[in-house]
């Protein structure tokens, strides 16, 4: 008998959802359609406007990039939780946004007064010496190091949204005291006191969202509430245990959602990871499955990834040419167009990877994962456009000669370590329209239960297409 799938989160607890990859798996897609319709609040619990999230409301579409996705469910309330660090500015323009298109969010969003403030001079730091690292610019890494850095000497570098709308003035001159330091040091000539004002005033329109009471998520969550815990900008990410220094500042894993989401583990109920059958990656950086290998990263990053944006790909090449060409860096193009694989935060274009079957299964048992969902199914069929023989999947690795079965713990090691790569029967195939399991394709359903196997963890339900609708739940 056919199994119903019933997604369901129990009164007083939290499920946490994480991307598995290098973000950008279409976390949002996948959460809307499998995190239940009764979740009381939504909550971040990591990183800041450094994210992406396509919401599709209705006919329309929202970009957000640090508001939770709670709104279009109307019963939620949305939570940014401590571990995330607050361009006041930015999420100011972000609740407008969402506030025109017809979702106020007076009463219905709420922010830790614990927050990190990214302070203008953390992006100015970002903007001028964040190129290696490829980051977002949104100055997220001088924040978290000035949380860690806390004071020097009579220079207050932490500055918390609490306590700056509680002693504003004496704050501001701290914010002016690092932002003249850095202007200073990096030959900057900027019209701070406009700056100052501008700032001042973003972080003031934000008192009215404020949850001043430290245990606002635990007490709603202890009077019965649930909720769901939304990772930002995926685990392989992660400050600590990723690709340092070619990763995000916060804790991604799943078990931050705890620390930087102010709530204890004790309410924990199960975590939902999403991958993407075609990975990627953007920003510089180790990525073992990379088409094209460090040539593809080299031409990702020219211009600081701002040269071969989409619509310069577009003029310039033709799909079929590359699809055929039988070189892997064309092939990795070819599929960035075809599944507009370009940046949402910073419109870069995104390095394309075959689907990493090593580095999946240490996601997932890094993080506890119950349920996978995986995106993108739909574009495993191009490469029976190529020359291929069928569709590549990482299974291993090579390093220094000996082969591996487990994701090397350096950054130089992940460098060197290169795919061992089995071809998979070619899907050919178009399932965008399949919603049924009965209805996939045998090949596809192999090609899953071989995931399952090398992973060790059920696949729930594939994307077959961008919309949200595209979907199959296969459990
Ligand atoms: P930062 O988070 O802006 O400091 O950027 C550090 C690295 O993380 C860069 O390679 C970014 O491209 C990447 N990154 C940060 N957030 C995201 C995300 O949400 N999706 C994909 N990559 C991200």
């Amino acid at each position: 008998m056919k199994k119903i799938f019933k997604s369901t989160i129990k009164p007083g607890k939290s499920i946490v959802g994480v991307g598995l990859q290098y973000g950008d798996e279409g976390k949002i897609k996948i959460f809307d359609q499998v995190v239940p319709k009764n979740t009381d609040i939504w909550a971040r619990f990591n990183g800041g406007s450094n994210a992406g999230h396509n919401l599709q409301c209705g006919n329309l579409e929202i970009i957000t990039h640090a508001v939770p996705s709670f709104f279009p469910q109307p019963n939620s309330l949305g939570y940014i939780g401590s571990g995330c660090v607050v361009n006041a500015a930015k999420i100011w323009s972000e609740i407008e946004e969402i506030t025109v298109k017809g979702f106020p969010l007076q009463r219905r969003l709420f922010i830790s007064p614990k927050c990190t403030l990214i302070q203008p001079h953390h992006v100015l730091i970002d903007q001028n010496g964040g190129k290696e690292v490829g980051t977002t610019g949104n100055g997220i890494g001088p924040a978290y190091a000035d949380q860690a850095q806390r004071q020097l000497e009579e220079k207050l570098k932490n500055i918390r949204l609490g306590d700056y709308l509680k002693e504003s003035e004496r704050m501001k001159e701290h914010v002016r005291a690092n932002l003249e330091e850095v202007c200073g040091q990096y030959g900057l000539a900027m019209d701070t006191e406009t700056c100052l004002e501008q700032f001042d005033e973003a972080v003031q329109r934000l008192a009215g969202y404020v949850a001043w009471d430290s245990l606002f998520l635990l007490d709603l969550v202890e009077a019965g509430k649930n909720v769901f815990f939304e990772g930002a900008n995926s685990v392989l990410l992660d400050a600590v245990v990723g690709d340092v220094p070619y990763v995000t500042s916060s804790r991604t894993l799943a078990v931050a959602a705890y620390t930087g989401g102010d709530l204890s583990v004790d309410f924990h109920n199960k975590t939902i990871g999403v991958a993407k059958a075609i990975v990627s990656r953007v920003g510089n950086g180790p990525f073992i499955t990379e088409l094209g290998g460090r040539e593809s990263e080299e031409y990702c990053k020219v211009d600081g990834g701002k040269k071969y944006v989409k619509e310069v790909e577009k003029k310039m090449y033709n799909v079929k040419d590359l699809l055929h060409s039988g070189n892997l860096h064309d092939l990795g193009i070819a599929l960035r167009m075809l599944g507009g694989e370009y940046g949402a935060t910073t419109c870069r274009p995104r390095r394309i990877g075959m689907l990493d079957l090593v580095m999946l299964r240490e996601s997932c048992r890094s993080n506890g994962v119950k349920e996978l969902y995986i995106n993108k199914f739909d574009c495993l069929t191009q490469f029976s456009r190529s020359s291929l023989p069928g569709i590549p999947v990482v299974t291993a690795y090579e390093l220094d000669g000996k082969k591996i079965d487990y994701v090397p713990s350096t950054t130089s090691e992940m460098y060197r370590a290169k795919p061992v790569i089995e071809y998979f029967p070619h899907i050919k195939e178009d399932i965008s329209s399949v919603r049924r399991t009965e209805d996939l394709p045998e090949t596809i359903m192999k090609f899953i239960g071989e995931i399952e196997n090398a992973v060790g963890v059920p696949v729930y339900g594939i994307g077959v297409g961008p919309r949200r609708e595209e979907f199959v739940r296969l459990k």
